[in-house]
């Protein structure tokens, strides 16, 4: 205290900054120091004020300008055979060059095969399954498990920069528990353990993965606030991502043409109405009616548009947002 006073009185406020020097009692502060602490701790303040990570957050709206966000859903069909699950992962890796792109994954078949060597019943309502405990814990070990892992693998074994993630991670997406459905044939159910993802700004561990160069991959399963797992249809998340990271484009990646009218032709383009009158008519069905809904939620939520391609045949690079959706793709918009 006396040594600052003693300065302040030997320097006076417009001598020029001389510096910090030592003293036999330690460093001296000079009145320019003391200035520049005081605008550090009011900037230190500005700082604890503002939200998390203002930085990562203009670094991915500064991506975002320069490069389309690209959500790609993956069917879990696609990832069971190593030479698919390699094809993918080159596609991921070439996307990742032209789009900031976040990926999300389904697992069904997977799922269904170890419910069965489980013993474990399989119960499925216009697409979305209905999840107990047992359940639950093979959905969780499957996705999160095997194909989280392998995708992964082989992303990094192309090049890429994945890291694995479920919508349980923080702030990916915060889900309640699914309120019962009406299904389409009218009746009402309730799913069980499943979520519903709760609209919850940008998640910004997504946004600062993808503004480091980073790939997330993200299994379909999510946790509520109080942290209970939830098995959440990889449609719906994907869709909610993509609203939430105001994606330019949806890539629904699955093992059909897109969307297939009564004569097993693949629809070029669809209304959100149209997709709803598939519904009703029952062209679309099962899993398809879950994508379905998914896709109209995305473009309320001003998602640019929404393509539903077949993994297998559709080059997925080729889907960068903007690019104009080749044949046998479905495009959907509002
Ligand atoms: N009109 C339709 N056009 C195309 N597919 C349809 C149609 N109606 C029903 N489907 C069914 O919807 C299925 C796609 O949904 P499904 O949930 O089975 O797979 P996915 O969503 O790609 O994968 P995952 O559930 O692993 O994420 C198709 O395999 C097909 O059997
Ligand atoms: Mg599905």
């Amino acid at each position: 205290m006396t040594v600052r006073r003693k300065a302040r009185r030997t320097l006076g406020p417009r001598k020029p900054a001389a510096t910090t020097g030592p003293s036999g009692t330690g460093r001296v502060k000079t009145v320019a120091t003391k200035q520049a602490a005081t605008k550090e701790a009011s900037r230190a303040a500005t700082r604890r004020r503002k939200p998390a990570m203002p930085n990562v957050e203009s670094a991915f709206r500064r991506t975002r300008a320069s490069v389309p966000v690209i959500v790609l859903k993956l069917g879990g069909e696609l990832l069971e055979q190593p030479s698919d699950v390699r094809r993918i992962a080159a596609a991921i890796v070439a996307l990742t060059k032209r789009s900031a792109l976040v990926v999300v994954h389904g697992g069904g078949k997977e799922i269904d095969a170890a419910l069965a060597t489980a013993g474990i019943p399989k119960q499925q309502i216009d697409g979305l399954r209905v999840t107990d405990a047992p359940t639950l814990d093979v959905v969780v070990s499957v996705l999160a498990g095997a194909i989280n892992t392998r995708l992964v693998a082989a992303i990094r074994r192309g090049g890429g920069r994945p890291v694995g993630l479920t919508g349980a991670d923080a702030t990916v997406a915060t889900m309640k528990r699914a309120a019962p459905i009406t299904t389409v044939a009218g009746d009402r159910v309730d799913l069980g353990l499943v979520g519903d993802p709760i609209a919850n700004g940008a998640p910004t561990l997504i946004t600062a993965l993808v503004a480091g160069g980073y790939v997330p991959v993200i299994a379909c399963i999510g946790a509520t606030r109080s942290g209970q797992l939830l098995n959440v249809n990889a449609d719906t998340l994907a869709s909610h991502l993509a609203a939430e990271l105001g994606a330019a484009r949806l890539v629904i990646a699955g093992g059909t043409a897109g969307v297939l009218d009564d004569a097993g032709r693949t629809i070029a383009r669809l209304t959100t109405g149209d997709a709803e009158r598939l519904i009703k008519a029952g062209t679309a069905n099962k899993g398809m009616v879950a994508k379905l809904q998914a896709c109209r939620s995305a473009l309320r939520h001003g998602v640019g548009d929404v393509v539903i391609a077949n993994g297998r045949e559709v080059r997925l690079e080729s889907l960068a947002g903007g690019a104009a959706a080749p044949a046998g793709c479905t495009q959907v918009v509002r």
